[in-house]
């Protein structure tokens, strides 16, 4: 007789909406949001392929899932196959794993699309087959849980209760659910089709009503969400001090680093202050300063005696003569007049143009 070996698949639940990263992700879907100068999907499909049993990456889309494709295609550049699976209409958590699951057989990893962690995916892998568990998922401890789904377990590891968004009277513990799971498709079965339907809140809850073998592992390593325009810059300063390292490489590995691309043009007597990043084809002109945390993209440009300072810029924007912007994120193709001053916590959809001396 002769066994074939298939390898492994993994789900990437990618079809949310990123409404909490809006305006940003009006033209830009949460999955390909630049992480420096990589759309973040890659810094996953990383992690994906530190595990050599999974053959392939199904994405599982639904908003503007074209430009998506159009970065990874087959997924040659990404290194890893990938196949796309685009939902007519958003099903929600569960419902997007069985739509994108249906012809598995094997146990699959699901992730949620907008995690980063350095979880050994290996060794969930393997906890799931020792446990012969029907689920098991990836906790990790955090401060305030009410944003996540909070999981409560017993000494050994079992799951008792999965409560998604909690209430500030019902955190009872600090272990929320990562958004990493092994699963088995032969459950798949028990989720509604043709209607949105939530893993976190009802597929999950029905293990433990049934008692299966729903099991955790508990991961105290790096995690963060990029959901929102605070965490988004979060892992941007993470990455800078060094507390996430990028598997493909970082400049910011070593000692803290003023990052400047070979293709980018900084002119005399400009000020750059590390950590920072300036990508390729940027312009900084005479007197300009690049403070610490700050990401400069590509072609962008700082005219004379502009000042960017714990922000983040996307690519083609233009910060003219004196004005500056600190502690903020624009997006594509900006335009920030003379002496215009951005602090604060704006963010800025792509092609906002800021007239000259404007404050916000
Ligand atoms: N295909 C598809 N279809 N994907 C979806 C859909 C859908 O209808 N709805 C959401 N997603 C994707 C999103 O794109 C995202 O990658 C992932 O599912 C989770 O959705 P979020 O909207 O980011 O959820 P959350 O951050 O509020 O909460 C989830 O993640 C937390 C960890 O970050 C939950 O899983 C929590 O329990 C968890 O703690
Ligand atoms: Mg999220």
């Amino acid at each position: 007789m002769i066994t074939l070996l298939v390898g492994m698949k993994a789900i990437l639940l990618a079809g949310g909406k990123g409404t909490r990263l809006r305006p940003l992700t009006i033209h830009t879907p949460k999955p390909i949001v630049p992480i420096f100068d990589r759309p973040f999907l890659h810094y996953q499909l990383d992690l994906l392929k530190q595990v050599p049993e999974i053959d392939e990456v199904i994405l599982s889309l639904n908003y503007q899932p074209r430009r998506i494709e159009e970065i990874f295609g087959a997924g040659d550049s990404a290194g890893i196959a990938i196949r796309y699976v685009v939902e007519p209409a958003p099903l929600g958590t569960a419902g997007a794993v069985r739509y994108a699951g249906e012809s598995l057989h094997e146990s699959v990893v699901v992730f949620n699309g907008d995690v980063l962690t350095e979880v050994d995916l290996a060794a969930v892998i393997a906890m799931h087959r020792e446990r012969k568990a029907r689920a098991t998922i990836v906790l990790t401890p955090v401060e305030n849980p009410s944003a996540y789904g909070l999981v409560e377990t017993d000494r050994q590891g079992n799951i008792l209760r999965f409560l998604e968004k909690p209430k500030p009277d019902e955190i009872t513990c600090d272990t929320i659910n990562a958004g990493i799971y092994v699963l088995e498709p032969d459950t798949f079965d028990r989720i509604p089709t043709g209607m949105p339907y939530s893993i976190e809140r009802s597929f999950f809850p029905s293990l433990i009503e049934r008692s299966e073998t729903f099991v955790a592992y508990v991961d105290r390593g790096y995690w963060i969400d990029i959901g929102t325009p605070e965490k988004y810059m979060q892992v941007h300063r993470d990455i800078m001090d060094g507390r996430f390292k990028p598997r493909h490489g970082s400049p910011f590995n070593g000692a803290p680093a003023a990052w400047v691309s070979p293709h980018a043009r900084v002119e005399e007597g400009v000020e750059l202050t590390p950590p920072c990043f300036v990508d390729d084809g940027a312009v900084i002109k005479t007197g300009a300063r690049i403070g610490p945390y700050s990401v400069v993209g590509r072609q962008c440009h700082l005219e004379e005696h502009a000042a960017v300072e714990r922000a983040i810029v996307w690519a083609n924007t233009r910060i003219s003569q004196d004005a500056t912007v600190s502690r903020s994120i624009l997006g594509r193709h900006c335009h920030i007049g003379r002496r215009a001053h951005i602090d604060d916590g704006v963010v800025l959809g792509d092609k906002s143009v800021v007239t000259d001396y404007s404050r916000l």
